[in-house]
């Protein structure tokens, strides 16, 4: 495959919990380049999912970068027990983090990159402060919560307009996207300058195996590249 602009991150949500070392070496084999970890609280978001010790459990397995989203209210209580257990990103919402700033360079004090996500509706003009601090942007492209959602396409001029701010600071954060990616809706994100890609549904529960569904997206991206 010639040299991809693009990173995917399976969610390992959409993951076969029962057989969940396989699934995450599964996605680590296909080339899954970051593998991705949804951790909810019942209360930033409604389900529950799981936590730090899921965090542990796959740490051994896999060599590639964890990268975890911190779905919860009170982020900075969990960031030392997540990087303790091997998260190497570490992303808060900054809806849920009154001191977003303070939450941030905890992370960098715990020896990982730092994120913050945008729900939906939390406009980009929220991050003028603290942009230039950040190792990653996560926009989502759904409302948190829930795998297997429709991708929000009015998310591609947002992702447009964070490509272009980023450009002009000479920032070299990553802007990842999260809900909603799979073969239809993973090019024009690349395009519109997405460089990190969360797919759990697309990856874990789509008909082919996860080497065939993460080749899909591949194929996706390149199809429309070419042109
Ligand atoms: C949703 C999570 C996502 C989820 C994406 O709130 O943050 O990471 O796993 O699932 P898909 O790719 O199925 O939309
Ligand atoms: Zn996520």
């Amino acid at each position: 495959m010639p040299d991809k602009n693009y990173k995917i991150a399976p969610s390992i949500l959409s993951s076969d919990f029962a057989r969940l070392g396989e699934e995450v070496q599964a996605a680590d084999a296909a080339g899954g380049d970051w593998i991705h970890v949804d951790i909810m609280d019942g209360h930033f978001v409604p389900p529950i999912s799981f936590g730090s010790p899921i965090i542990n459990a796959i740490r051994p397995v896999t060599s590639k970068p964890l990268d975890v989203h911190l779905m919860v209210q009170h982020p900075e209580r969990h960031l030392e027990d997540c990087a303790k257990s091997g998260a190497d990103i570490l992303t808060v919402h900054i809806e849920a983090s009154p001191h977003l700033q303070r939450n941030i360079q905890m992370i960098k004090d715990l020896g990982c990159r730092a994120g913050v996500s945008l729900n939906p509706a939390t406009p980009l003009s929220s991050l003028d402060e603290i942009l230039p601090e950040l190792d990653l942007v996560l926009i989502m492209t759904v409302n948190p919560g829930f795998g297997g959602q429709s991708y929000l396409p009015s998310s591609r001029r947002k992702i447009a307009r964070l490509r272009q701010w980023l450009d002009e600071i000479g920032s070299q954060a990553e802007l990842e996207v999260d809900g909603g990616i799979h073969a239809g809706t993973a090019a024009e994100v690349v395009q519109a300058g997405a460089t990190v890609l969360v797919a759990g549904s697309a990856v874990f529960n789509d008909r082919g195996s996860v080497a065939e569904n993460i080749k899909r997206l591949h194929d996706a991206v390149e199809a429309r590249s070419v042109v």
